[in-house]
């Protein structure tokens, strides 16, 4: 498949954004824990999350789909089965470190695997907290995939002072919690995303959350829940810094999740001058959300302060993008969690806005970006994703600006997030030609 962005003149419309991928894949692991029958509607159907609803399947659990929705049968929190195979997670972290610590409690081995970039990415920061509970987990002597879990004798919750702010290894601890003996307390240095703990309250779990602390008490089951799942805030980030980067444009996006471990990037692109606006706001279960209308604005560079990293790691991307078109030098601290994503986001990010001519530094943990304002049209060109969605995505929405066309190398990586962006983005105005 060929992807290229050409230039664009201008987005309208009202689109409904899929499903939230970080609540799709826990929706589907609590109900699949749960006793009882929980219906999901708005499920993210993504590469991602079809691997995780897979692998829910080969553990001997019934999900079948009816009327726009997934039916989960839950089997409690002792009633998985021994898949007859590897459990493979494709391109997800979240699938696969979630995974672990549901599958640490149960009386069966398992082998975990992934694809190639999941393949390389650090297992050690799951493994360091759950083995410390009791687990019997291993990976390759990197402390990568392949990773092995074989029950064990007694796993206890845990008091734990997370190393880094990250919720794929706090919701972890947490599923592994649910089959352990006594209480839970995990501390972060900044605030990570909570869908786990909202998902687990809604669920009826003993759970206390603030800021940067959760504690989960000993709880005995889950029951069945119906789950509407909000649209993914960072689906939308890219649409949303598209009609703020165009002329002309003014678009409207329905039913966004707007959890507040999520939204950072909204009050960034505000103090960026974006003319963004908030309306309608409701509650999908425990999870806000709202529609969001955004009108094409001049920018201005902004500041990213480290507390605020964990809360739009997956929009930096497009932020670097939003800053290549607003006057002045950006500047992003203590960014190196980027290196461990689905690629080493911030070398392909600083690669892609090379060839944009936007000049970028890094300096020791600090990355700067020299904007150009918005009428900056940047040079045709291919650009290298690394078969990493976001990477692809931003760069698409990069060459709506460009002075003909960007082509967007693997663009099948969008499919592990949001099958539907170029659908999507046609829909709004992008000129996205596929061969
Ligand atoms: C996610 C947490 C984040 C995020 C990822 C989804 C989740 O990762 O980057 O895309 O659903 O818990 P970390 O928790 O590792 O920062």
């Amino acid at each position: 498949m060929k992807f290229i962005s050409k230039h664009s003149e201008g987005l309208h419309g009202e689109i409904k954004i899929p499903g939230d991928k970080s609540i799709s894949h826990r929706a589907l692991i609590c109900a699949s824990i749960s006793e009882g029958t929980s219906k999901i509607s708005n499920l993210q159907e993504s590469e991602d999350v079809i691997n995780t609803l897979n692998s829910l399947k080969h553990l001997g659990v019934n999900i079948s789909f009816e009327n726009g929705s997934y039916l989960v049968e839950g089997v409690g929190f002792k009633g998985l089965k021994k898949p007859e195979k590897q459990l493979y997670f494709g391109n997800s972290g979240t699938g696969i470190r979630l995974m672990s610590g549901l599958l640490s409690t149960q009386n069966f081995s398992t082998t975990l695997i992934g694809d190639e970039s999941l393949s390389q990415r650090p297992m050690k920061r799951i493994m360091e907290p759950l083995i410390k509970m009791g687990v019997d987990i291993s990976g390759s002597k990197k402390d990568t995939l392949p990773l092995s879990i074989v029950p064990s004798e007694e796993i206890k919750g845990i008091n734990y002072d997370m190393p880094v702010a990250s919720a794929q290894v706090k919701s972890a601890i947490l599923f592994a919690s649910l089959g352990a003996e006594g209480e839970t307390k995990i501390k972060e240095k900044s605030i990570s995303r909570d869908h786990t703990e909202r998902m687990f309250e809604y669920f009826g779990a003993d759970i206390m959350f603030s800021k940067t602390e959760t504690t989960l008490k000993n709880t005995k089951k889950f029951s069945s829940q119906d789950i509407k799942i909000p649209g993914d805030f960072s689906s939308s980030a890219f649409f949303i810094v598209a009609a703020l980067i165009s002329k002309n444009s003014e678009i409207t996006l329905r039913e966004v999740g707007l959890n507040p471990s999520r939204v950072a990037l909204l009050k960034k692109l505000k103090e960026m001058g974006g003319k963004i606006e908030v309306f309608n706001q409701s509650l999908f279960g425990k999870e806000p959300i709202a529609d969001i209308n955004v009108k094409s604005s001049s920018l201005i560079a902004c500041e990213v302060k480290s507390d605020d990293v964990p809360n739009l790691i997956d929009e930096l991307p497009i932020l670097f993008i939003a800053c290549s078109f607003a006057v002045g030098i950006s500047r992003f601290n203590e960014i190196e969690e980027l290196k461990f994503k689905e690629s080493d986001r911030l070398k392909a990010m600083q690669e892609g806005l090379l060839k944009m001519k936007i000049n970028n530094y890094l300096d020791g943990n600090t990355f700067f970006i020299e904007g150009m304002g918005q009428n900056y049209k940047s040079p045709n060109f291919l650009v290298e994703t690394y078969y990493d969605h976001r990477i692809a995505m931003s760069f698409a929405i990069a060459g709506l600006k460009s002075s003909s066309y960007i082509e967007i190398a693997s663009p099948e990586s969008i499919d592990t997030s949001f099958p539907e962006f170029i659908d999507l983005g046609k829909k709004l105005g992008c000129n996205f030609e596929v061969s």
